[in-house]
């Protein structure tokens, strides 16, 4: 068993992270057992409630059960949410618990973040996505028509649970998908200041890791996370390092609004943008060949979903509409060296040239 201990510097906020590979059946006692009062609204994922509903013991009356896919992370579940914690008479000292992948717990995170302008929320992340991003750093949010997480805030939550023994369920393509946002530290671990090499660490242990070792997949989370705290704790609302963390996103997000969110999961598109940001990085003469190889080696280890290049133009048009960009220029986070990436304001015609 591993503790994290977070502690964000501009609020002076602290909370744990338990990485664990206990029994299920203890996690309700000691999540109950680490809140301020008895009374609390569960948001579960439907997936995970028919899986472990009855090991884990919450009772019907406490849940709020919500259903699978990224479309439910909206306005409609939001106010039911509220809804419910209304109903239950949640006070400003009673909690929200979120139990599933990023999209029960971006959505639960959410609602605690508002509901009587913040109330405590604990994150149980039960995909492996969750469980080494989503669920750490306070990135809260929900969906509008125009784009994803365009309605949300920073709020860190009380505590994290992580439970190893939920991986063990999920289906090879979302264990898949979670591995794409692992990778992705490989390639800015010297930004995060964190003497981990875990490159070296991913190429000793692919097998161990394809096969899901929960040995080596609670070192390799424990890792992903304290690379993920370290640049949390210096800039927990993304003013300048934080940034890094998107390595890869610039792509992915437009293929995914591209793809209308149904035809590859975030992770399989933040692989596909990492394989982009390293095409980008090499013709702007950033990095060198050996490096460019070097990622195709360790990406190919993982045998990830390949993805076919998409039409340019229809890439850049939504690209131009990120979130993170400040002027006409695009927004890209580059690798320069190994295990170093930079952010980078490009014109259309640097990122694709017309000859
Ligand atoms: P998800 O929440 O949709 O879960 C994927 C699927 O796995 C679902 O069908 C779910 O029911 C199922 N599942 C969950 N746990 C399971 C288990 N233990 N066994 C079997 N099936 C299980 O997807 P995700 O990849 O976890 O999260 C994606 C979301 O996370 C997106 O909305 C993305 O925007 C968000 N995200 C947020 C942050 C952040 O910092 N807040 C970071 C990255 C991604
Ligand atoms: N997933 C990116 C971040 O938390 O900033």
């Amino acid at each position: 068993m591993a503790n994290i201990n977070v502690k964000i510097s501009r609020s002076e906020k602290t909370y744990p992270i338990y990485i664990e590979k206990d029994d299920i059946t203890n996690l309700k006692l000691k999540i109950t057992q680490s809140l301020r009062s008895d009374k609390y609204l569960v948001v579960i994922s439907e997936k995970v409630e028919k899986i472990y509903g009855k090991i884990l013991g919450f009772s019907k009356d406490e849940k709020f059960v919500l259903k699978d896919g990224e479309k439910e992370k909206n306005f409609e579940n939001y106010k039911k949410i509220i809804n419910k914690a209304m109903e239950k008479g949640l006070k400003r000292n009673d909690s929200i618990i979120a139990i599933g992948g990023g999209v029960t717990g971006d959505l639960a995170g959410f609602a605690a973040a508002t509901y009587m302008r913040g109330i405590d929320y604990i994150q149980v992340p039960t995909t492996l996505l969750a469980c080494v991003d989503s669920s750490v750093g306070g990135k809260v949010a929900i969906d509008t028509k125009a784009g994803k997480n365009l309605v949300g805030c920073f709020y860190q939550p009380k505590s994290v649970f992580i439970n190893l023994n939920f991986l063990k369920t999920l289906d090879e393509r979302q264990y898949k998908t979670g591995l794409g946002e692992v990778v992705k530290y490989i390639f800015i671990e010297k930004n995060c200041k964190c003497q981990v090499n875990f490159s070296n660490f991913m190429s000793e242990n692919t097998g161990k890791i394809l096969s899901r070792d929960l040995n080596v997949l609670e070192k390799m989370i424990e890792i992903c996370i304290k690379l993920k705290v370290s640049v949390i704790e210096q800039d927990e609302e993304e003013q300048g390092l934080r940034k890094i963390l998107n390595f890869g996103h610039t792509y992915a997000h437009a293929l995914e609004n591209l793809t209308r969110y149904n035809k590859y999961t975030h992770g399989e598109a933040v692989v596909k943008g990492i394989k982009f940001a390293f095409n980008l990085a090499e013709k702007r003469s950033l990095i060198d060949k050996n490096y460019r190889y070097f990622a195709d080696d360790i990406l190919g280890k993982f045998n990830f979903t390949e993805i076919p290049d998409y039409p340019k133009d229809k890439i850049l048009q939504i690209m131009k509409m990120d979130k993170k960009n400040y002027s006409s220029k695009i927004t890209f986070i580059l690798p320069v060296d190994y295990s170093t990436v930079e952010e980078f304001s490009l014109y259309e015609d640097e990122i694709f040239p017309s000859r």
